[in-house]
This record gives structure tokens, sequence and C-alpha cells, in this order.
């Protein structure tokens, strides 16, 4: 018998983290993006703003630039539309292990039934190893993610994540291996707030900072500015004016009175240099002890280290959960950028990083899979930048260049917000096939006139969509077929739907290739009803039941019921595991903003209930101030999915 042989594969000479379920990223699918809004206050916006744009993608509008979606869509799609190498910083502060559904599956809030595409778990086993389980998934989350930033930063780019003591050491293993352990720079200490200090009874030692894990895309890139501002606060301070080290004089006459050191001690200034401080009111006598003391000036400015809890990691401003801190994000901006760079961070939350970027004169680019997420940025950035218009015209009517560091020349006074992936539009052909092509993951190859492209290792047809796939549809495509005899590759017909009598012509042709040994079979997706693609254009809008009523002084507002068919219809869909049943509406919903004045166009937040924990539910409950006359009120409800419903009622 021979000897068995087990295969060992090379290592690859690095330490690595592995996890159930590791693989790298080795393609992505994009998508196209859709643009949902344009905040431009400035006629002559573009004017204003010099000349930083040459690189842009022409496609892309000159100015901020914000993507409602998964990053992973979000970050193809920029990848296939000119942003590849092309972002100087990045800061991210990805959820620490609470968005893990985020990656692909609807969960209802409050309710934990994630499972991985393929792997072995059953339901029960799954509750067991869930700890286990949410770190694979969220391992593999963060992974894939971190490869795409890579591509993006350019040559000399810098990269910062922020991670809390839970998952910080993992993540420098894997961003070692993404990024090269020769281009780690720093774990930086950020403040966090320190939470409770009993948990279930227990007591416990809060965590008191985060981690802030800084890598450069290669050893070109460097720092921009390594200096810390010191608190305004602590300007100086008096200091005794003994000088045991130094010989000086043993005393000194100042304002016509003689002063003496310590015993054995000597007076730090000679008789000349003391006077010209006394008379500028830098040497004083101590009112207590009747001894002089000198004036030490603290610098404006000292070296940063690594130690960055001098300032606040967490702020509420926004009302956004897990507000990073403006001080901090001006420091990573100023530490990572310069004057009309591109900055991104693609877990924008409450766009903090965007809002110091516009700030400081940087480009930016956001992202975030939260629709109240982007609401919040969007109206952030419309502050600032309405701010900046301001100060310009104030400036510019009192004949003066605005001023040097504190207030940077923007780089844009304008923004645009984009959807990607949302499959509820009403399409244009083109648009359509282009979205189904990108739904489906083909490849597009343009040079060929026949098929649209390539879906793995098959070619890919897409039929109109204004009709079923018919026998004349196939007909096509086998003579297609039979004018290029090399081609050995099957065939994948996308279409709408079928006709009945395509079934027995595709069992036929698909039976004799395999009885012949023949290439070219034909499999066909249907965008309606096909388990892993479907209900491509079908939509049933969600639809909400809302109380709004007024007091003297308070409005109320009580949502009563929400339904939105496409959670459930997709829960259904993506069932490996038993789906429990949606008893409390609030499972389905991941926002509630209220407008208490709504205009009927523009959207403007007065209040927002944005859990950020996925085991949170809104309130549903709400009260606002009544602002005195009648007044339209609006309830936008956000479902699971991102879809909006807004139900408005004058009060
Ligand atoms: C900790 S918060 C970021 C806070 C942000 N730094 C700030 O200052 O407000 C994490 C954000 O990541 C978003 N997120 C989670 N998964 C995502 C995904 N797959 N794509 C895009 N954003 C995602 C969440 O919606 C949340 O807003």
């Amino acid at each position: 018998m021979e000897n068995e042989k087990i295969e060992i594969k090379q290592a690859s000479g690095r330490p690595m983290l592995t996890w159930v379920g590791k693989r790298p990223l080795r393609y992505v699918t994009v998508f196209p993006a859709q643009r949902i809004e344009s905040f431009k206050p400035a006629n002559d916006a573009e004017k204003r703003i010099g000349d930083l744009w040459n690189d842009w993608p022409s496609a892309y509008p000159k100015g901020g630039l914000l993507f409602h979606g998964d990053n992973k869509e979000v970050l193809a799609h920029l990848l296939a539309n000119g942003f590849r190498s092309k972002v100087n910083l990045i800061y991210i502060d990805p959820p620490f292990n609470t968005g893990v559904d985020y990656i692909r599956k609807v969960t209802p809030r409050g309710m934990k039934i994630e499972k991985l595409e393929g792997d072995g778990y059953s339901f029960t086993e799954q509750i067991q190893y869930s700890n286990n389980w949410h770190i694979d998934a969220y391992l593999q989350f963060l992974y894939e993610r971190l490869q795409l930033a890579r591509e993006m930063l350019a040559e000399d780019g810098i990269i910062f994540i922020r991670m809390d003591v839970h998952f910080g050491y993992y993540l420098k293993m894997i961003a070692d291996e993404i990024f090269g352990q020769d281009n780690f720079q720093n774990e930086i200490v950020v403040n966090r707030i320190k939470k409770n200090v009993t948990v279930k009874g227990r007591r416990t030692i809060p965590n008191a900072v985060d981690y802030l894990y800084v890598y450069f895309r290669s050893l070109q890139a460097e720092f921009k500015n390594v200096l810390r501002q010191l608190p305004e606060t602590k300007p100086g301070y008096w200091h005794n004016m003994d000088s045991p080290a130094i010989p000086g004089p043993r005393r000194l006459t100042l304002g016509g009175k003689t002063y003496y050191p310590s015993p054995g001690a000597h007076l730090k200034f000679p008789q000349t240099q003391a006077e010209e401080m006394w008379n500028k009111g830098l040497i004083r006598e101590n009112p207590k002890t009747g001894m002089l003391e000198y004036w030490v000036q603290d610098k404006d400015y000292v070296n940063l280290d690594s130690d960055w809890t001098d300032i606040p990691g967490y702020t509420f401003k926004t009302g956004y959960p897990t507000e990073n801190a403006e001080k901090l994000l001006e420091r990573v901006v100023q530490v990572g950028s310069k004057r009309g760079d591109l900055v991104m961070d693609f877990f924008v939350g409450s766009g903090t990083t965007a809002a110091l970027a516009q700030r400081l004169g940087r480009r930016w680019i956001g992202c975030d899979i939260n629709k109240g997420a982007i609401q919040t940025t969007s109206k952030r950035l419309q502050t600032i930048i309405l701010e900046q218009i301001a100060a310009q015209k104030r400036s510019s009517r009192k004949g003066e260049l605005l001023p040097g560091n504190e207030k940077p020349t923007p780089a844009q006074l304008s923004f645009a917000a984009y959807r990607v992936n949302d499959y509820d539009l009403q399409l244009q052909h083109d648009e359509a096939i282009n979205l189904a092509c990108a739904h489906v993951g083909i490849t597009r190859t343009k040079a060929d006139s026949f098929f649209n492209g390539t879906l793995g290792n098959s070619l890919a047809k897409i039929i109109s969509f204004n009709h079923p796939l018919t026998l004349m549809d196939l007909d096509e495509v086998r003579r297609e077929l039979e004018a290029r005899p090399e081609e050995t590759r099957d065939v994948t017909v996308v279409a709408l739907g079928k006709e009945t009598a395509v079934d027995a012509w595709l069992d036929d042709w698909n039976h004799l290739r395999k009885k012949g040994n023949l290439p070219n079979k034909i499999n066909v997706i249907e965008l309606r009803t096909d388990p892993k693609y479907g209900k491509f254009f079908e939509h049933k809008p969600a639809e909400a039941r809302v109380k709004i009523h007024r007091t003297a002084r308070k409005i109320i507002v009580d949502i009563q019921d929400f339904i939105s068919p496409t959670v459930i219809e997709r829960l259904q869909r993506q069932a490996t595991i038993p789906v429990p049943a949606i008893d409390d509406w609030r499972a389905m919903v991941d926002s509630v903003m209220i407008d208490a004045s709504y205009d009927g166009v523009v959207f403007e937040v007065a209040h927002s209930d944005v859990p950020e924990k996925k085991d949170t539910l809104v309130s549903g409950h709400y009260e606002l101030d009544y602002p005195g006359t009648e007044t339209v009120v609006a309830v936008k409800i956000t479902d699971v999915l991102g879809e909006e419903v807004i139900v408005a009622q004058k009060a």
C-alpha cells in the first residue's frame, strides 16, 4: 500500500489570524450609484474653490460625496469609477461587532438570526456558539473592507482605524496582514466614555480608552503634522528662582529691594537679565513667601505621542450614537493630510470626519449604510458649508483674505449624496440592463455585440425587460452559438420572467448537450422569482399608522403600526433557519425622524431616534415643543432595508 500523502500548504512567512470562513476578497461586484440629493447653495461655488480638482473623475461633481449603501458595494463602485489610489487619508470607526448583520442579511431589531452562507452550523448550534459565530463574521466583515480600503489609498496615503479593547488585537493582526507590518505606525490611545460600574450585579472596571491603529499605505507616506497644541487654560506658571545646579548670583536687587535665595542655593538669573525680566513682569516676589519667582511660559505646542487622552474621544453634539469628538478628528485630519487632500470615512456615522475635512479645507467622501447617518451627516455638512459661505462673504466685504490656519479656504462649497444598490426605481431600459448586470454580478464585455457580458465562467445575455423570455429569444441565442463553433462556455440568460413553452425547449437543449458531451448549456435567471436574485422589480411599499396631535405646549407623535412587505419577504427568502414571527412593528424599523415644520420639500430633522445597536428598538412615542403656530408635522420612518415612509399632518 502506498503511503498516504498529506498536503501541507506552504506557510506564507508571516503570522496571520484565521477564523471560520476566512477568505480573501478576490473580486467584488460593482454596482451603479444614483444621485439622491445635491446641496449647492452658492452659484459660483466651483469658482471659489480654486484648482484642486484636476484628478477628479469627470462623472462626479466637484464637491463632497456622500454615499448611502453598504461600504463594500460603495468602495467597489468607487474603485471602478476612477477613485482607485486617490484617497490620501482614511479614518474609520467601524461598529464594534454590533452591526455584523449589516453584511448582507436583513435582521429585524431585537432578533438574532444571522447565519453565514454555507456554514455548517444548525440553528441550535448557532445559538450555542453565537459569540464565536459573531466574531468570525465580524472579522470577515472587517477583512474585506480593509482590503478595499487599501486599494483606495494613494501610495502615500494613511489609514486610521478605531477599535475598542475587544477587537483591537484582532484588528492589528488583520491590518498587519493587509497593509504590511512594516507600514504599521502607531497604536494611539483615545478616550472613550466610561460606562457603568456594575454588570448584572458584578462590579467591573470600565474601559477608559479605545485604540487608533495607524498604517501607511507605503513608506512613501509621512505624517503631515506631529505637534499638538497645549490647552490654553495652562499658559504657564510661576517657578521659584532658587537654582541649586547652576552657579548664579547670591543676591539680586530688584525694585529697590534685595532678595536672597534659600540657604545653599543660587539665584537663576544674573542682575541685568533679572532687571529686564522684572520690568516685563516676568519676575515677582511671591506674595506668601516673599521669595523671588519667575514666569515659565509653557510652549504652545509639544510633540505628539501615542497618548491622545488629552482630548475627548466621543461627543454627543448631533445626537447620533457613537459620534466621535471633533477635537479627535481635527487632530487626525491634521496629522494625516494636508489642505486639498482627499479624506474618506466609509463608516461615517454622524459625519464627524467629513465635517472636519470640510472645515480644514480638505476634500471628502463619506459612506454609511444607515439612512439616519446619511441624514445626520448631510444636515451637518449643510450647516458648515452655509457658515463657510457666510464667512467668505464677510471677509470679502472687508477686503481681507480668509484668516490663515484656523479657517482654511474650503476645498468645496457643495456636496452630493448618492445611493448605491437601490432597486426601487422606475428605470429606463438601458439603466435597467446596467442595474441588472450589477445586481446579478455580470461583468460587462462591451466588445461583444450579442452577449452583454460574463457571469463567472458563462456568457451572459440579458433579455429586454419589456417582454418575458420567449422561444424567439432562445432561437437567437442558438443561432449566435452556431456562429461561434469555438465557443465552449455555458450561457446564462437573464430575463424578468419566461413563457411556459420555454422550459421544454431548455430541457431538450440541455439534455442533448449533456448526452452528447457538448458545450453551451443554457441556464436562466428569472429576476422576478429567482430565489437568489429574485424580486428585482416588484415592490410593495411600506406603510405606517401614526397619530399626531398637539397639546398647549407639545406636539405628540405616536407610531401605532408599521409594516414593510419587503422586509418580511426578504426574511422569508433568506430563511435557511426558522424565522421568528415579528410581533412588534419596531423590529422592522431602523430609524424615526421628525420634522416639526415640514415644508413638503426638504426634510429638516428636528428629532431623530436612531438606535445603533441592533437589539435596541426605536421608541415610537415622541414629544416635541409646539412652535406656537399651526404647522405640518412630518414623521419619516425608515425600515431596516432603508425604505422610507413619510406621514405628514397638520398640527
Ligand atoms: C461607530 S459608528 C461611526 C461613528 C462616526 N465615526 C461618527 O463620528 O459619528 C459606525 C457606523 O458604521 C455604519 N455601518 C455599519 N456597517 C456598515 C456598512 N456595511 N457599510 C457602511 N456603513 C456601515 C453604522 O451605520 C454606523 O453609523
